[in-house]
């Protein structure tokens, strides 16, 4: 019944109509487009890259991916151990990551969080990811950076889809024990040390869901802590 019903919410989200309505709601109801920001991934490193190079340097051996989808990432990975986690397809675990992180009494050295990419979903995966991370591991986190409005909606309505992650990942930010960094490639990747803050984030706004895209399109620099990956292989 729930497979019946995923097909035909699947049919319904690429229909036309759908989205145009869905567009005509966000125009009357929802924020003001305000272009795009621009950011540019072209001449960086991609995730798989930047996941073998910093799984190589530090000898992690441990490797734990939520969302696998095609697994284009995920048989890439050069890991002694490697777990992946998707309800649909890819991966290992054929279970939502709530139910893994439910079932699972292993701990890993490097977590990439890619699955359901709305911030309440990503801020548990976050919280629960901490919790079975070794102390000198890594938690990385993609599509932190939109480039615009609708690449960030949720509900989803567009292909290239970041959705609104990178509120969790701010979130993250406000944290003292959370050292926090967006890499500037492939969509932006977050990436969190278990460690002390060096550049803690203060907001008044303490519903993270509540952040407005303009509060992002006009802040990111500073919302986001990116640096180039070069400099980030510095921070291990
Ligand atoms: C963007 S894709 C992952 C891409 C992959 N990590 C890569 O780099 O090629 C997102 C995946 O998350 C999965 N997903 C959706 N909800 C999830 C959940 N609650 N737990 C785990 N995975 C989920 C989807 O099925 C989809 O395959």
């Amino acid at each position: 019944m729930i497979d019946f019903l995923n097909k035909r919410l699947s049919i319904l989200k690429v229909n036309k109509i759908y989205l145009k309505l869905v567009k005509i709601y966000f125009n009357i109801f929802g924020e003001k487009n305000l272009g795009n920001i621009g950011f540019d991934f072209s001449n960086k490193p991609s995730r798989i890259e930047i996941l073998n190079k910093i799984i190589k340097t530090q000898k992690y051996s441990k490797y734990l991916e939520i969302g696998t989808f095609k697994d284009e990432l995920f048989t890439n990975i050069i890991c002694e151990n490697k777990i992946g986690v998707d309800p649909f397809s890819g991966g290992t675990h054929r279970m939502t990551s709530d139910t893994f992180f439910q079932i699972n009494k292993e701990k890993f050295d490097c977590i990439f969080i890619d699955g359901l990419h709305h911030y309440s979903q990503v801020s548990k995966d976050i919280h629960n990811a901490i919790q079975i991370l070794n102390d000198n591991g890594v938690i990385l986190i993609h599509d932190c950076l939109p480039n615009n409005l609708i690449d960030q909606l949720v509900p989803r309505i567009t292909l290239n889809w970041n959705g609104d992650v990178w509120k969790a990942f701010v979130e993250c930010r406000t944290k003292s024990n959370l050292d926090c960094f967006t890499c500037n490639a492939d969509w932006g990747i977050g990436v969190i040390f278990k460690r002390k803050n060096s550049n803690l984030l203060k907001l008044k706004e303490k519903n993270f869901k509540k952040l407005k895209y303009s509060f992002f399109f006009h802040n990111y620099k500073k919302l986001m802590n990116i640096i180039e990956f070069e400099d980030l292989l510095r921070k291990f």
